[in-house]
């Protein structure tokens, strides 16, 4: 499968189907899919948030949060830090609401629905800013990562995974996504950038990581 230069879409249909209800989840269908979410990203998610190296007192990103379990395993990590998130799925928002329940309370977790491409937050707010598995639904792929570039901390770090399992995607189609983001983090202004990938079941996990 080629992709074209600035996007990683790949087939996301108009409405309805399964892959919707994870590009956007809507209604029961997307409830469930924010449980399958939780149940089945766990081993790419623990491959991932360590290479941001995130300290006890860092201020987190999570673009596309979907569940709510990174933001949640984040928190766990920055435990004097702050950890943001957002999500363009109401659905998605209240669940990931409900599994940081104590976070948000604790005011430590800020979870907002927002589009990736206009993030409600100020300049440098972030030391980390991370998205798993969403940048393959942008079909303006750089203007997300402008939008993290714009909200990190001079110094901050990115890392952006993609593990495509749409139908027909193999180990080739998850090569040429590793290479269209970090062509795109480069295009938005991200330094020191490289990429990593590890073998995982169906298809291999990429993810560009970059230095502002
Ligand atoms: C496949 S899920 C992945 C969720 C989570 N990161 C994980 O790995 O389990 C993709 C999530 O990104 C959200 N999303 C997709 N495009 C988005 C956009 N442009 N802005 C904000 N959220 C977006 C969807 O609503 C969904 O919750």
């Amino acid at each position: 499968m080629t992709l074209p230069a600035t996007s990683l879409a790949i087939g996301v249909p108009g409405s309805g189907g399964w892959r919707q209800q994870f590009a956007r989840p809507t209604g029961v269908l997307g409830e469930i899919a924010g449980h399958l979410m939780a149940m089945r990203n766990k081993q790419r998610s623990w491959w991932v948030l360590p290479l941001l190296e995130i300290h006890d007192q860092d201020r987190v990103l999570e673009v596309g949060f979907g569940s709510g379990m990174d933001i949640r395993r984040v928190s766990e990590m920055a435990v004097d830090g702050h950890v943001a998130g957002v999500d363009h799925s109401e659905v998605m928002l209240k669940q990931a609401r409900r599994r940081n329940q104590a976070g948000i309370q604790a005011g430590r977790v800020d979870l907002q629905l927002a589009s990736a491409s206009r993030l409600p937050y100020a300049d440098g707010s972030f030391d980390k800013a991370f998205s798993i598995n969403v940048a393959h639904f942008w079909e303006d792929a750089l203007t997300p990562v402008q939008e993290m570039h714009r909200v990190l901390r001079e110094g901050g770090r990115i890392a952006i995974a993609v593990q495509p399992r749409t139908q027909g995607t193999n180990e080739r189609t998850a090569r040429e996504m590793g290479k269209m983001l970090l062509e795109n983090l480069k295009q938005a202004g991200f330094q020191q950038v490289r990429l990593e990938s590890k073998k995982m079941k169906p298809v291999s996990v990429v993810c560009a990581l970059g230095v502002k």
